[in-house]
């Protein structure tokens, strides 16, 4: 499978930025801003192509580890440099899997250190490594101002502050570099709302990986715990997916190619639920109809962010179907049985029964034959394929481990 992981990355960036919307409350193609500037500040600073490229990855990447530390702000009613500092780790670790083109270690862990020692962890200067500072450089500057209207007055304002800044916060030469950076009309639009997704995805160097299915696979993987990490709720919701989707695949003797497909859709299934405001996903009770309604959206995202990666049609389908329904009464399209293949179909039970078989706020977790009842039941309604009820309860019923 040729696989531009670039253009992965780029697809699920556009959820990721729906994070740090939601929680951080960024404007839009935060991310995507931030790994622009990271990268022009880096090009100048002569990486080779090889590092700009992890460059991009890893700036996309920088608060990947942003929901859980949020989850504690938000139960403990408190916001704490330390709890903060969280996102740091959470987000170093989720992705010690991923396929950087060369070892980074420690890039997102520090990218909060501030030149003059004032980070979460304290450290000082040349200690913090030279990626961290330009993300981190990034990363600020696109938080305190409105970096794509860099004209007149807020020009005036950023230039005094990133002079003020060098030295300070911020290495120096990072400073005179977006000091000359600033001056280049072509830098500044195309850091604009309209052009930003275009020009990063024609920028970033071109590297089409030709990775077997089972590097995609644990590519996605890495992903799912960013998704699954976003609530408490759901922290084993897509690798529990994913393992049941895998054992249901051999049940079937399901050939390796399809096997490992619909495991990535699996990985990938909720990814859309990036965008859902966690008040929402976390709230304990019922939701309100409008709350609903958003809950909804998140399968529409899922199919936004995989329709746009060459080779994923079939995996795309099965990941984005989750909700729909045999009666035409699912979500987001409201597609009938005859639009549902046989996978899409089966991804849907196995996300009824890894929901109900997990705890949410609102009600403990589900015993397999209460599971398999009410699963009946919506089979019934021909809502779900009674089918593949039956096969779930056939293959799970005796497992012991149904979480
Ligand atoms: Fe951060
Ligand atoms: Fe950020
Ligand atoms: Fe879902
Ligand atoms: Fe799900």
């Amino acid at each position: 499978m040729k696989f531009r992981l670039n253009q992965f990355l780029l697809a699920v960036s556009s959820t990721l930025d729906f994070v740090e919307m939601d929680i951080a409350g960024r404007r839009t193609n935060h991310g995507k801003r931030v790994a622009y500037m990271s990268l022009r500040i880096a090009m100048e600073l002569n990486y080779d192509n090889e590092d700009l490229y992890d460059i991009v990855s890893l700036a996309i990447l920088h608060d990947n580890g942003i929901s859980e530390a949020y989850n504690d702000i938000l139960n403990d009613n408190i916001n704490t440099e330390e709890h903060k500092m969280e996102h740091c780790i959470t987000g170093e670790n989720n992705i010690t899997n991923y396929p950087f083109l060369k070892t980074r270690k420690n890039i997102i862990r520090y990218h909060h250190e501030k030149y003059d020692g004032s980070g979460f962890f304290k450290l000082k200067g040349e200690e913090i490594p030279l990626i961290s500072q330009i993300i981190c450089f990034s990363d600020y500057m696109e938080n305190q101002f409105l970096i794509d209207q860099m004209w007149g007055e807020n020009k005036v304002k950023i230039k005094k502050f990133v002079e003020e800044q060098s030295g300070k916060l911020f290495n120096p030469q990072i400073c005179k570099i977006f000091l000359e950076l600033i001056e280049n009309t072509g830098f500044k639009l195309d850091l604009g709302e309209d052009f930003i997704g275009s020009v990063l995805d024609e920028k970033i160097p071109k590297f089409t990986f030709d990775l077997g299915l089972e590097e995609v696979r644990s590519i996605t993987g890495v992903f799912s715990k960013i998704i699954d990490v976003k609530s408490k709720f759901t922290m084993r919701h897509s690798s529990g997916i994913a393992e049941k989707a895998e054992v249901m695949a051999n049940y079937y003797r399901y050939a390796y190619e399809e096997k490992t497909k619909l495991v990535i859709a699996a990985n990938l299934h909720d990814i859309g639920k990036l965008a859902i405001p966690n008040t929402i996903l976390d709230k304990p009770g019922k939701l309100t109809d409008e709350e609903f309604d958003i809950i909804k959206t998140h399968t529409y995202y899922t199919r936004a962010a995989l329709s746009k990666i060459d080779g994923f049609e079939e995996i795309t389908e099965w990941a984005a179907n989750h909700h729909e329904k045999l009666n035409g009464n699912g979500y987001p399209y409201g597609k009938k049985a005859d639009e549902l293949d046989f996978n899409s179909r089966l991804m849907g039970c196995i996300d009824i029964y890894q929901g109900l078989t997990e705890k949410r706020p609102y009600r403990e977790p589900l015993e397999h034959n209460k599971v398999i009842e009410i699963m009946r039941d919506m089979a019934k309604g021909n809502f779900i394929d009674k089918d593949r009820v039956e096969d779930v309860d056939k293959v799970f019923k005796n497992c012991e481990k149904n979480k």
